[in-house]
């Protein structure tokens, strides 16, 4: 039985690699015909574009599957699944074997996401988990109508292999996009509308094409006159040159913000989770990026109770936190995944002790994110409205320290607005117009 799906609905997880191969992936069925559905009990074909980071994340996807053929479209044999995503890499026969799915198609492969749903159409399931040489950006649709706040993969995989980690392996070695694309594709983005783009990549600090660096990268689109603002993430502290760190200096479009993630504040945790840097390091890297960029807001990503942390050690987690004062975080019990070294390691800690650091851990992020957030009471910034507020007359944008900030007046999505700060939550700001604060 043929049965040729004519709407789709994509849901993406995990990290915002993955929302931007949603839309793409969104893109590619649109220019093959298909209708988007907002709705995915009504869809079709339903894309789930999963995440295998951590044990829960990969579950949600088997509880996903059989909620959607027991709600989804009936009749037919019911909606169209096709796994996309890390989990597709990672467990690929195993989601054929254990669930009722028609298209398993990995991170690098997406691009033949039309033709293995018309080839399931047919009524065999089809995997293509494939990592070719050939980039599967050249066969993509061009960039249509975005929001203003956009995301622009420049660089995937990595090559870092810290111990805990699947990344490696569900998104392969380190690979960065040419230049001349990454300009064109922003171009196209802007032209779409989009006021503000933010590079992506696993380790999008190490992203390279010759001899150029990232920071020439933002240089280059700091020349596109329409985008008003430039981000990158996420960052590993052994990629972040002296250019980068300058590039927060002197580049106006370059948004005061880094994600540098440090996982843990010990240094016998961060040897044996392969992190190739030390909490001394990472602190005087801090020092030479404050330097240059003095307001600029850190934000990073922590594990609590890797194999082997004692209290002292998650102690240390502490104190370095306690020394940063990060703008925002993180924090994550660290989840034993197949195949990585960690998992096979003495010493795993018990769930109760993970949950109590956590927490313990959470506090402490909690009150310096509203530090943070007060420390910015009174002063001027410009303010990227993104949508709708939930009040009347109530819009949603960003500071440039990617804080939420509330404003009430007679605004539009896409607009860049000066505010004052007038309130500052633990979460999110209110603005009010620096016009009408003068007057
Ligand atoms: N490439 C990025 C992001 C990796 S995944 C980086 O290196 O920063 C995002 C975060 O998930 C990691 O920074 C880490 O804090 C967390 N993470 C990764 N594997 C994990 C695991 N097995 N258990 C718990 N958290 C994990
Ligand atoms: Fe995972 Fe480490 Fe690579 Fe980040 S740097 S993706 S945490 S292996
Ligand atoms: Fe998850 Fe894959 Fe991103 S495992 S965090 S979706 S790279």
């Amino acid at each position: 039985m043929t049965r040729t799906p004519k709407t789709f609905h994509v849901k993406s997880f995990g990290c915002q690699m993955n929302v931007y191969d949603g839309e793409r992936m969104a893109e590619l069925m649109a220019a093959d015909g298909m209708v988007a559905t907002d709705d995915a009990n009504a869809a079709d074909l339903v894309v789930l574009n999963t995440c295998h980071i951590r044990e829960k994340a990969t579950e949600k996807v088997y509880s996903d599957i059989g909620r959607l053929r027991k709600y989804g479209k009936q009749g037919d044999g019911g909606p169209m699944i096709a796994v996309a995503g890390c989990v597709a890499q990672a467990e690929g026969d195993e989601i054929i074997r254990r669930a009722k799915v028609d298209v398993v198609v990995g991170p690098q492969a997406y691009h033949n996401l039309p033709r293995l749903v018309a080839d399931a159409a047919a009524g065999t399931p089809t995997l293509d988990t494939d990592m070719p040489l050939a980039s599967k950006f050249g066969a993509l649709p061009a960039r249509r109508k975005v929001g203003p706040s956009a995301f622009l993969t420049v660089q995937e995989g990595c090559d870092k292999f810290c111990t805990y980690c699947v990344v490696p392996y569900t998104r392969g070695a380190e690979v960065s996009r040419p230049f001349a694309a990454i300009v064109d594709e922003a171009k196209a983005l802007v032209d779409a509308g989009a006021r503000e783009i933010t590079l992506l990549g696993q380790n999008v600090n190490a992203w390279t094409d010759g001899e150029r660096g990232l920071h020439d990268l933002i240089r280059a689109l700091d020349r596109i006159p329409a985008l008003a603002r430039i981000r990158y993430t996420t960052s590993h502290p052994n990629d972040m040159t002296q250019g980068l760190i300058d590039a927060h200096r002197d580049v106006e479009g370059l948004m005061p913000f880094l994600h540098l993630p440090v996982q843990a504040g010990s240094d016998r945790v961060l040897r044996a989770m392969n992190r190739s840097h030390t909490r001394d390091s990472y602190l005087t890297l801090l020092d030479r990026i404050r330097a240059a960029r003095p307001d600029i807001a850190l934000s990073g990503d922590f594990i609590v109770g890797f194999p082997g942390e004692t209290e002292a050690e998650f102690a240390e987690t502490l104190r370095l936190v306690d020394a940063v004062g990060y703008a925002q975080a993180f924090s994550f019990k660290y989840s034993p995944r197949p195949g990585t070294p960690a998992a096979d390691m003495d010493g795993q800690v018990a769930a109760a002790v993970m949950d109590d650091r956590l927490q313990r851990l959470q506090t402490a992020l909690n009150r310096d994110q509203h530090a943070f957030n007060a420390a910015t009471l009174g002063r001027r910034c410009d303010v990227l409205i993104e949508r709708r507020g939930k009040l009347p007359g109530q819009w949603l944008g960003k500071s440039p320290w990617l804080q939420s900030v509330h404003i009430v007046g007679d605004h539009a999505i896409g607009d860049l607005i000066d505010v004052a700060i007038a309130e500052a939550g633990p979460n999110s700001l209110r603005g009010t117009p620096a016009i009408a604060q003068a007057a």
